[in-house]
């Protein structure tokens, strides 16, 4: 109670205070009320011997891109292996760096983010060490801006740096050149030998430059299993490494995808939430809804969607095919996409993703003198007006036109978020088989690069320079 009598509360987040996990039994839900009109439950089971094929075919690698298959039972495969050589690495880090910047991009950079924005709190850098219970942590690698680094190297001046370089095929020109510009940095402030020890590498176990790099200088060095794509990878060291680093109970995450692995066995729509989620996207694809809208309401999940949309975005998007993935953070995009959400171009369908147990909660303090017309709110749980919000957005988006599939997930745990990766993993393996693409390769992005590596003058790219010139001087004339 305060002097003015409001009674106003903070209940402090159990994983902040060190407290037990209780949703840990408690699985993903998928809620389809919100879609009911836009198919009908014949049109899923006239999908269910495609899903039970496409399933048989998963499992037993016959499927196109077999050879990226890996993260299947990658999670209860580490578990079984152990991840102490990680863990030591991640120790050392924790106690030695005041600051771990992560070098990395696409698959090699999303998963961990999702984590680390997941798993933190909002403000993880610029709480003091002891409430952080780690390095502050940093992201590079991920565009080409000069701005960007000249603030990171501000950032980053009087602190003991630790790098984790991560990319798989190690030739990536953002990470490669971020790279160079921070182990200059590293080397020119804390001496050569001193930086040997401070970087670390997560690259291919026998290819590329990365790893010759690391084999030359003696890095300590990670591998990214050859049977994982980028996308599929943040249950690798690509991911595990720099969690571990900040404190992420890393044992926990891995649970949560094995204990995903095991429940999501079954290829019927009616026991397999993943793939009913993909068999209802389908259908829905079918019908022309070829925009899917990821919609959250807890900014935490800002980079759980940007991971997202790389898994569907890469995996579907090819032979002129897939559903655009596309994402919303709720309630602030309700004031700037939300009339598009309700009355635009109706090739819309929503996944919102749902907190059953949000961390913590506030409620409401009552100011009747305010005059906001607010105070019949006055005690109420934050938590509760957030998913009215959320309840009314979503009848309100489906009554307009536009199927929501509500995807619950128990809390903000390690474990819970280790079953969320595995869950849209595997329904997007399954997408993919029925949209008929092969969903672990990603040609496609090759075309920029070779584009770019023409205008940037990389020899060997002289032919393709000079037809991109005179394509750009006939579009000027
Ligand atoms: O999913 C993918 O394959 C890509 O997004 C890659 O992860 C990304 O291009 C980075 O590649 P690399 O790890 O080889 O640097």
């Amino acid at each position: 109670m305060t002097r003015t009598g409001i009674s106003w509360h903070v209940i402090i987040s159990r994983r902040w205070s060190g407290g037990l996990n209780e949703g840990m039994n408690r699985m993903i839900q998928l809620d389809l009320r919100f879609a009911r009109e836009a198919f009908r439950e014949s049109e899923l089971e006239l999908l269910e011997p495609a899903v039970a094929a496409a399933d048989a075919a998963l499992r037993r690698r016959q499927v196109a891109g077999a050879d990226f298959l890996g993260w299947l039972d990658l999670a209860s495969r580490t578990l079984a292996a152990g991840t102490q050589a990680l863990e030591e690495a991640a120790e050392a880090i924790r106690s030695e760096a005041d600051v771990l910047v992560v070098v990395g991009i696409g698959g090699s950079y999303l998963g961990a983010r999702a984590a680390f924005e997941f798993l933190k709190p909002q403000y993880y850098n610029q709480l003091p060490r002891s409430l952080r219970g780690g390095p502050e942590l940093y992201f590079a690698g991920n565009h080409l801006s000069a701005r960007g680094f000249r603030d990171l190297l501000r950032t980053l001046e009087g602190k003991r740096v630790y790098l984790n370089v991560i990319s798989k095929s190690g030739t990536t020109t953002e990470p490669a050149l971020a790279f160079r510009v921070l182990r200059a940095w590293l080397e020119q402030t804390a001496g050569h030998e001193a930086a040997r020890k401070q970087i670390y590498v997560t690259t291919d176990a026998a290819r590329g430059a990365l790893k010759h790099l690391a084999d030359v200088e003696g890095y300590p060095s990670f591998v990214v299993p050859d049977d994982v794509g980028g996308r599929y990878s943040v249950l690798t060291p690509v991911g595990l490494l720099p969690l571990a680093a900040i404190g992420v109970d890393i044992g926990q995450l891995l649970q949560g995808a094995a204990e995903a692995e095991q429940s999501l066995t079954d290829p019927r729509l009616a026991a397999n939430a993943a793939y009913r989620y993909a068999a209802v996207r389908n259908v829905l694809y079918r019908k022309g809804l070829t925009t899917e809208l990821f919609a959250y309401y807890e900014p935490a999940l800002a980079y759980v969607a940007e991971w997202w949309k790389q898994l569907f975005g890469e995996s579907e998007g090819k032979d002129g095919k897939g559903i655009f993935p596309a994402s919303a953070g709720y309630t602030t995009d309700l004031h700037s996409l939300g009339q598009f959400v309700q009355e635009g171009r109706r090739n819309l369908f929503e996944t919102v993703l749902r907190l059953t147990e949000p961390p913590c909660d506030l409620a409401i303090p009552s100011a009747p003198q305010m005059d906001d017309g607010l105070e019949y709110l006055a005690g109420r749980p934050f938590n509760w007006v957030n998913d009215q919000a959320r309840l009314a957005t979503q009848m309100a988006h489906a009554s307009g036109g536009v199927p929501n599939l509500l995807v619950e997930l128990p809390d903000m745990s390690e474990r819970s978020l280790g079953q969320l990766f595995y869950f849209f993993e595997l329904a997007c393996a399954m997408s993919g088989q029925l949209m008929g693409v092969n969903a672990f390769d990603q040609p496609g992005v090759e075309a920029y690069k070779t584009n770019m590596f023409a205008l940037l003058g990389k020899p060997g790219y002289e032919l393709q320079q000079a037809a991109l010139r005179a394509q750009l001087e006939s579009a000027v004339t």
